[in-house]
């Protein structure tokens, strides 16, 4: 399998080509199949490209390596940020769908790359719902993000994502111009409906 490669699920969008791409990222241990339910709840319309993380921990998959937990490998981070937004760009003309409508919706590890993608390359993605989500890595130079809308839906008493980590990720990204909406749920890191219910009106608000 090429470095653009990824084991994924592509599900059409159900009335043809013209919806949007949502792009769905699991958490650790997750896999392609784990996010689609999700994905077509929050957007009945809309296309569902679906990887698979390429690292494994304990034979878990992952999108990229960690050293311990909330500490990142962000050599790795980086490397494999690039990989997935190279494996959009080929699913983009695979599938031919639009590649200015592609919206990630990740989990946990999943919004971690999401967000990881946001900051290294930009033009991959016009919006994204991060679930849990904290800074993935600390980029060099800020990259232009006017063009991106971002919900951050996170847990007040998350343990392993500090209010304070959440809310430097959402400064991060509205330094570089995004639209950013950031929000808790009195929860902890697993997702509650409150996450889901504000992720649909987002959605439909996007
Ligand atoms: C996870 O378990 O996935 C972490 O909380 C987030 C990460 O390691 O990216």
């Amino acid at each position: 399998m090429s470095e653009a490669e990824f084991i994924h699920r592509f599900i059409p969008a159900p009335r043809g080509s013209t919806a949007r791409t949502v792009l769905l990222l699991h958490g650790t241990g997750g896999d392609e199949n784990d996010m689609i339910p999700l994905g077509r709840d929050l957007d009945p319309t809309a296309a569902l490209l679906s990887p698979r993380g390429q690292v494994l921990e304990n034979g878990m998959p992952r999108f990229f390596r960690r050293l311990a937990e909330g500490i990142f490998d962000e050599e790795d981070v980086i490397r494999r940020a690039h990989e997935l937004a190279d494996f959009v760009g080929v699913a983009t003309a695979r599938y031919a769908f639009d590649p200015k409508r592609v919206i990630a919706v990740g989990y946990s590890n999943g919004a971690n790359i999401a967000a990881a993608i946001l900051l290294l390359r930009p033009e991959m993605l016009a919006g994204a719902v991060l679930f849990r989500a904290m800074v993935p890595l600390a980029p060099p130079v800020l990259p232009n993000l006017t063009h991106v809308r971002v919900l951050l839906s996170s847990g007040k008493q998350d343990p392993i994502v500090p209010v304070e980590n959440a809310e430097r990720l959402a400064a991060m990204l509205r330094e570089g111009g995004a639209n950013v909406t950031l929000r808790f749920e009195p929860a902890g890191h697993a997702l509650v409906l409150g996450d889901i219910e504000a992720a649909k009106e987002w959605l439909r608000t996007l």
